[in-house]
């Protein structure tokens, strides 16, 4: 169900309530089971094997104890479909529905990783569990994209919970358009298309040029499967 969250105390209500019954359900659960469902692995057939999967442990009597969650891209997309445990950060490449079986007995059931799911060292060709200790993730250090790969992207209250809006929160209730400026230029957040404009600048420009109070800005033609949310505030906003 849809909430509408039409003041800062409804959304500071809505977030904790979510972080934490989110933190409780996390507790909760022996293993989460993070199941990539960015396009490198959907191609690969990653949505079936979460639904095969979640499936499977339901039939099992072990939706109980393992959660499945589809997640935003882990990374190496080539090596797809991949798998995080995020309880345990054992992370499984090229992952097919034949392998469910040994992930739930081997794994989940029995606490052994599943050696020909893990990553292999190129160098040496030894198996890696964790992804902490696979070169690919521990040469990496993600500032904007660190939730990457944790947030499930069809998912708005998984983003909510995470902390989501909050900047939002902040520019509608604390900043004046100035301050939204400044804090713009300090970011040196720039567009993404040729130009690399600063967003700043272009902002600056609307507010100099445009006579009306409120604009909302939005780009609902660049709705990807995980911006979908969009297509509906889109059409909640024009109908308003
Ligand atoms: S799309 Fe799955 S790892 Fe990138």
């Amino acid at each position: 169900m849809m909430h509408k969250l039409d003041s800062p105390e409804k959304f500071d209500k809505y977030f904790q309530d979510l972080s934490e019954k989110q933190s409780e359900q996390y507790n909760h659960y022996k293993e989460i089971i993070q199941v990539c469902t960015g396009g490198g692995c959907i191609a690969c057939g990653s949505l079936n094997l979460r639904t095969q999967l979640a499936g499977k442990l339901e039939e099992r009597g072990l939706s109980g104890k393992f959660m499945v969650k589809g997640t935003g891209c882990l990374g190496p997309c080539s090596k797809g479909p991949a798998i995080m445990m995020m309880k345990s950060g054992i992370f499984y490449e090229n992952v097919h529905l034949a392998d469910i079986d040994s992930i739930i007995d081997e794994h989940l059931l029995g606490g052994t990783p599943v050696e020909k799911l893990l990553h292999h060292n190129d160098e040496d060709g030894k198996p890696v569990a964790k992804a902490a200790d696979i070169k690919f993730f521990n040469h990496q250090r993600k500032i904007v994209l660190r939730r990457c790969g944790t947030i499930d992207p069809v998912d708005i209250n998984d983003y909510i919970a995470a902390g989501g809006y909050i900047s939002l929160r902040k520019t509608l209730t604390q900043l004046s358009p100035d301050q939204v400026l400044e804090e713009m230029k300090t970011s040196g957040l720039r567009g993404r298309g040729g130009a690399g404009f600063p967003t700043f600048m272009k902002w600056n420009l609307a507010k100099k040029k445009v006579p009306i109070k409120n604009i909302f800005c939005a780009t609902p033609t660049k709705a990807t499967r995980e911006h979908s949310w969009i297509e509906v505030f889109w059409k909640e906003i024009l109908t308003a």
